[in-house]
């Protein structure tokens, strides 16, 4: 499409995102204090249905028990080559966490919070649903609307989704998503490409000893000082096996053992996580984090068992769409609304869509700017500024439309 085409598409868009915004700001607002936690998102997946059908789309079949699937189908086609289908994915699912903000529309759940902003996510989605609904006639191409249930808990909603046949099924040739910052001023979006965030693996170890006298060590075999080396060796995997230019984090968060001051215990056990931004060296830290823990120990005499337990892969955003994207939100926002983002070794399940099909996730700022430094994803005091709705509404609406229009 021509610049002039762009720009008078972006600004149709614009005018339909704030003309649905009241609309978008009460759909987040009854979420937020309706929040459900993973795989339990019942009466979410009911009210999208529901709203969807109000637009005229009808959900697919269930793929999970939670979570819903639905097509929007364009009346364009494409100035050139294949009609193609886009995926816009937006995850649905709460935290357990007890809200303390005091605004009006608190969590009326004790204990369930939307504290990482897939309330906001969800009603963005359903905006882009009618504003896109809309502008059939521009839509050149199919949508498909993908809410998602279960990100916030392994292995996360994602993976089963996708072995239940979606993108097999719906066959995507491109998919996107966008997650609340309050890092990123609102109005603003933020972009990363290639690697965006990090693998994130579950460490566990436990340290077996003999317990005895605390006065008489040398008749125990000690747990906690082989734990004390153990956790001093591992710091080598940062420092000495990852290449200094690649990000890596080993961190043990947990370490529990001992009761008294005059008894050494049996047993200590340890949990951290492990992450990292390119599989290779997942593996190679993998291994050699085991080799430390098995060698340290033997060389104290103790005996270890490590378990790594696999957490979401490295989310890959894919340079072509990452650029498409890019350049999107420079022509819908303004060239001062779209900076760049470093990578971040927080972990998101839509790489596991990536890993498919190529697309981008980016950050939509949600932040009032450094007056707000508390305002944090998963805190209990998390609150969004929800003027973003209205961006995210247009950024989702105008991607697609450009996307599909080839
Ligand atoms: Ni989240």
């Amino acid at each position: 499409m021509h610049n002039e085409a762009l720009s008078a598409l972006a600004q149709r868009v614009k005018e339909a995102a704030q003309r649905i915004y009241p609309e978008v700001l009460a759909v987040r607002r009854h979420l937020h204090m309706h929040p459900e936690l993973s795989y339990q998102e019942f009466r979410t997946t009911a009210f999208i249905k529901e709203y969807l059908a109000g637009l005229g789309i009808e959900a697919e079949p269930q793929l999970l028990e939670t979570g819903v699937v639905a097509i929007l189908r364009g009346q364009g086609a494409p100035e050139s080559g294949e009609r193609r289908t886009v995926a816009l994915r937006a995850d649905i699912d709460a935290l357990p966490l007890q809200e303390e903000n005091s605004h009006d529309f608190c969590s009326t759940e004790a204990g369930c919070m939307h504290a990482c902003g897939h309330d906001m996510h969800t009603a963005m989605l359903l905006g882009a649903a009618s504003v896109l609904s809309g502008m059939k006639e521009e839509l050149k191409g199919d949508v498909l609307l993908v809410f998602q249930p279960a990100e916030e808990k392994a292995p996360g909603g994602a993976k089963p989704m996708i072995e239940a046949g979606l993108l097999n099924k719906y066959k995507p040739s491109a998919i996107f998503a966008q997650h609340c910052f309050s890092s990123v001023r609102s109005g603003s979006i933020a972009m990363c490409k290639g690697g965006f965030m990090a693998a994130a693996d579950e460490l566990y170890i436990t340290v077996h000893g003999q317990g005895g006298h605390a006065s008489a060590p040398h008749k125990t075999r000690d747990p906690i000082l082989a734990s004390a080396h153990i956790i001093t060796a591992l710091q080598h995997l940062v420092s000495r096996v990852a290449p200094p230019h690649e990000p890596a984090v080993v961190s043990i968060a947990s370490i529990n053992g001992g009761h008294a001051t005059n008894i050494i215990p049996g047993k200590v056990t340890m949990q951290g996580t492990m992450r990292t931004m390119n599989e290779e060296l997942r593996s190679l830290l993998h291994e050699r984090f085991e080799r430390t823990v098995m060698q340290v120990a033997e060389a104290f005499g103790v005996e270890a068992e490590v378990e790594i337990r696999f957490g979401y892969p490295v989310l890959y955003n894919d340079p072509d769409m990452t650029d498409l994207a890019w350049d999107a939100a420079k022509e819908f926002l303004g060239d001062e609304k779209v900076h760049k983002s470093e990578p971040l070794m927080t972990a998101e399940d839509f790489a596991y869509y990536l890993r498919e099909c190529p697309g981008s996730f980016w950050q939509l700022g949600t932040g009032f700017g450094d007056s707000d430094p508390g305002n944090l994803l998963h805190s209990p005091t998390f609150n969004p500024d929800e003027q973003a709705l209205e961006t995210g509404v247009g950024m989702m609406s105008y991607l697609a439309l450009r996307y599909l229009a080839g």
